[in-house]
């Protein structure tokens, strides 16, 4: 059975993140895998984590079975914080999934099982993970114009124009803010745009939001959605908890499907607990109770949020010591647009031949398609990248 099976291409982020850990270097630097690190370079666990996690440790009575669907008390706690009360939560089902692919999986899945010619919009360039689970689902899917890799902004006009022709019940996913991979976000006036032609072309608006407070705001970071939900009648929503709540590896996601009527919902919900069902049961809770418990007590939630915050400033911190730092070998501003990006991602105007080199001269390690990881620079690296960039791009 398996003597002439051919594994298929190894996902191009964790790639990057296995041959990092493979290089014998001591000098090397990873701009690959998106995850915060702290100045001198570790992953931590935030302590409002720790804090949360010690109450449990000390209050959890039983490790018996949640709901096929998570702790409602997850589903409130995450969907208040994403939505506030911009719709009634009775028009909301909710599943907790384990991470933000869990949801984006699923949501997919739930579209497939309902409408399979529905045709899904993804922007380009997109988190390379949206069209491998397309493709591996075998649901149709197109690309709409994002990015303008000459300004490092969006190509607002051009999504417009492809937006235009959708068709009625297709499905468009946006990144709620902080774009995987180029950082070059929706701005209001633009969300508003989207939301109109979606409202009136019948489509349905998915959004995938994994990146919540390392934008602008907590608030901020969640203003387009907010107006998007108000607008469009039908939403899926992807949410993850790994970056804002660094619980990478204990797989923390949930997917919100806001429909037009309560009964619709209520529908929808026992969908989505079949989907957990036939996949892995019930999903994981420890994570998904951690973040209940920090969004549920304002003393652990202020901790949580000042973490929160030190993180985003940290990072807009470093985008902008890197745009000065290319400022000063370029002899020219030609990278300012890394200033006005947010979160993590940024992407260089760089060739496969050009990313080869960064690694092979100076053991800098980016994604394929130019993607670097803005938080895994640290004080003491912006200006040997910086050069290394110069050396090879300019
Ligand atoms: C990334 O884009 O680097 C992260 O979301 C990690 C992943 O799973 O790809």
């Amino acid at each position: 059975m398996f003597e002439n099976h051919v594994a298929p291409p190894p996902d191009p982020i964790l790639r990057v993140m296995k041959e990092f850990a493979d290089d014998p270097r001591p000098e090397k630097i990873d701009l690959g895998v998106g995850v915060y690190r702290t100045p001198d370079g570790r992953t931590p666990v935030m302590r409002a984590v720790k804090l949360a996690e010690r109450r449990l440790l000390e209050s959890q009575t039983s490790k018996g079975y949640v709901a096929l669907a998570g702790d409602s008390g997850f589903h409130d706690a995450l969907r208040n914080l994403v939505l506030g009360d911009c719709v009634h939560a009775s028009r909301i089902a909710a599943l907790a999934t384990p991470g933000g692919t869990g949801a984006v999986r699923h949501a997919f899945e739930l579209v497939r099982s309902i409408r399979p010619e529905a045709r899904v919009w993804v922007p380009d360039p997109t988190w390379p993970n949206h069209e491998a689970i397309l493709e591996t689902l075998g649901m149709p899917w197109r690309r709409y114009k994002y990015y303008r890799p000459e300004t490092g902004a969006l190509d607002r006009s051009g999504l417009l124009s492809d937006l235009a022709t959708v068709r009625e019940g297709d499905i468009v996913l946006l990144h709620g803010c902080c774009h995987n991979p180029t950082g070059a976000d929706l701005v209001l006036p633009a969300w508003e745009d989207i939301a109109s032609v979606l409202a009136s072309r019948g489509a349905v608006a998915m959004v995938d939001l994994a990146y919540q407070g390392f934008g602008e705001g907590l608030t901020e970071d969640v203003a387009g959605l907010r107006l998007l939900c108000r607008q469009v009648p039908e939403v899926l929503i992807t949410v993850s908890a790994s970056k804002n709540f660094g619980l990478y590896r204990d797989r923390v996601g949930l997917l919100l499907v806001q429909c037009t009527t309560p009964e619709a919902a209520e529908a929808v919900q026992g969908s989505l607990a079949w989907l957990n069902r036939q996949s892995y049961a019930f999903p994981p809770d420890h994570g998904a109770r951690v973040v209940t418990e920090i969004l549920s007590d304002p003393d652990l939630r202020a901790v949580w949020e000042g973490e929160l915050t030190e993180m985003r400033t940290g990072v807009i911190g470093l985008r902008r010591a890197l745009a000065d730092a290319l400022a000063d070998d370029f002899g020219s501003d030609r990278f300012g647009w890394l200033r006005a990006q947010n979160g993590l991602f940024s992407r260089l105007p760089a060739t496969s031949e050009h990313v080869a080199a960064l690694r092979r001269d100076h053991a800098l390690y980016v994604v394929g398609d130019g993607r670097i990881n803005v938080a895994g620079l640290t004080p003491d690296t912006i200006v040997p990248v910086a050069r290394a960039i110069a050396s090879v791009l300019g």
